[in-house]
């Protein structure tokens, strides 16, 4: 009986295919699966001559182990991200959209470890941009003087014949995984067999070398990174790079992190002299703010351990179609469906016939559901056009009967809110008594989605949504 040569791998989730289909069976992805040969994997152990398990010794959970060494940049919100600095014979995926920023922040990235205190000795190996384009980067940006190595390549062949013959370097940067290729695979570069292949080439040789491996990674425009569960788990850490493209902000997320906590962000601006730290994006994302203009509502957000307040806007006008429309840009649209229906179910407020926009300032992405209660307030405010005031923020979540509910770190975030000027906050009722050393912001405590409705529309809400 012949055997199958090659089998058919979705390019998105990785699922293996025997036969050729229009659609993955793992992920319902439509025209995802490419022919790829078939690598013979033998399963099982079989026994053969002289051949004899190690016997492992167990250890405790309890002991002494050493903190990781630390290689630092010195850009505070990259090292912050990265859980404190690079760990060296780890792998880090760095992810993001084509043209967001990866070459230049990677770039700048190392020249900054390279010329900061340690001294870090760097590789930056492209393969999608040429040594005269990659020197240009540095000339605009001022780091052509960065004692970095420059090359281009493709083929991990070469580059791990290059590294095996020199000294260890300390960091090495491969822009990007999708355009590099094992020579013993029949599939192009891209495909999940060669990204898989030369990612796990590349981790080997940075775990037997003790550098760091900084992987670049295009993300599809589903959103994930190609090839990209199987990349995910084989690295150390996944450091998303986002951002709008419009927009100046850029925002470095773990989503994956062995090392460090994922929720952080460090928040960059790309300026015509490159990628700029921002340390406080508070300050920033409210710096267009315009006095009180309704359908808006400052959120008090947190993003890892640091609070960040953000602009939610809204926008609510009649339609002349029979559906009408739901933009969301910054926040999760299913989400929005949600709180449009507790405020008509729960509140009487009538939008299921407007149109409806929402916006968060700036181009933060927040995901956080205590931003429930500033999206209902941006809304109401929006629809009854009457501003919330501007010397307050909002937090809470919201509950599918209008309840209003409790959300962590309340302290941290009205702290926030204080130290940028604002008096005033709405937020859930408390649960116990205060906490010492709290916040002097006045506070305006909402139990349920309808007080919140009285308290911005001014009177008795089904009254006014009739004129409405
Ligand atoms: P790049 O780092 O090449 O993105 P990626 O590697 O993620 O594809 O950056 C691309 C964009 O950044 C490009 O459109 C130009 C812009 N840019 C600046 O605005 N300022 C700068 O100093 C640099 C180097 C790039
Ligand atoms: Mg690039």
């Amino acid at each position: 009986m012949s055997r199958n040569k090659s089998h058919y791998v979705c390019q998105l989730c990785g699922t293996s295919h025997p036969k050729w289909a229009g659609r993955c069976e793992g992920c319902g992805e439509w025209n995802s699966l490419v022919e790829e040969a078939l690598v013979s994997t033998p399963g099982g152990l079989k026994k053969t001559s002289g051949a004899k398990g190690r016997t492992l010794e167990f250890q405790s959970l309890e002991g002494q182990s050493q903190p990781l060494p630390r290689r630092v940049s010195g850009i505070a919100e990259f090292d912050r991200v990265a859980g404190g600095g690079l760990v060296p014979g780890s792998a880090v995926l760095v992810g993001g959209d084509p043209g967001i920023g990866k070459s230049t922040l990677l770039l700048q990235a190392v020249a900054a470890l390279s010329t900061g205190g340690d001294a870090v000795s760097c590789l930056y190996i492209s393969g999608e941009e040429a040594i005269d384009q990659v020197r240009l980067r540095a000339r605009r940006l001022g780091l052509e003087k960065a004692p970095v190595g420059l090359a281009s390549a493709t083929s991990v062949r070469d580059i791990a014949a290059s590294l095996e013959s020199i000294e260890a370097p300390g960091v090495v940067v491969i822009d990007s995984i999708q355009t590099m290729f094992v020579d013993n695979l029949d599939s192009a570069p891209g495909t999940v067999a060669q990204v898989r292949a030369s990612a796990q080439a590349l981790i080997k040789l940075a775990k037997e070398r003790g550098f760091s491996l900084i992987l670049v990674g295009h993300v599809t425009k589903e959103g994930v990174i190609a090839g990209p569960k199987v990349l995910e788990h084989m690295v150390d850490a996944v450091l998303t790079f986002e951002g709008e493209r419009g927009h100046q902000f850029r925002i470095l997320r773990a989503t994956k992190n062995r090392f460090g906590a994922t929720d952080e962000i460090g928040v960059f601006e790309m300026t015509d002299r490159g990628l700029e730290e921002v340390a406080n994006p508070s300050a920033l994302f409210l710096a267009d703010r315009k006095g009180e203009v309704s359908g808006a509502a400052v959120f008090a957000g947190m993003e890892g351990t640091r609070p960040v307040l953000v602009e939610v806007q809204a926008l609510v006008s009649a339609s002349p179609m029979a559906t009408p429309r739901r933009a969301v840009v910054g926040w999760d649209s299913a989400r929005l469906s949600m709180v449009l229906a507790v405020l008509e179910a729960r509140c009487g407020l009538m939008l299921g016939g407007k149109e409806v926009y929402l916006n968060v300032a700036g181009g933060l992405k927040v995901s956080e559901p205590a931003c429930d209660l500033a999206v209902a307030a941006a809304l109401i405010s929006a629809a009854s056009d009457n501003p919330v005031p501007d010397d307050c923020v909002v937090f809470g979540e919201i509950g599918l009967s209008g309840e209003v509910r409790a959300v962590g770190q309340s302290e941290a975030r009205l702290k926030e809110a204080e130290k940028l000027g604002f008096t005033s906050a709405i937020l859930p009722a408390a649960r116990g008594r205060q906490a010492k050393g709290a916040s002097k912001l006045q506070r305006r405590e909402i139990g349920h989605l309808r007080d919140l409705v009285a308290l911005i529309a001014g009177r008795a809400p089904q009254r006014r949504l009739e004129e409405a």
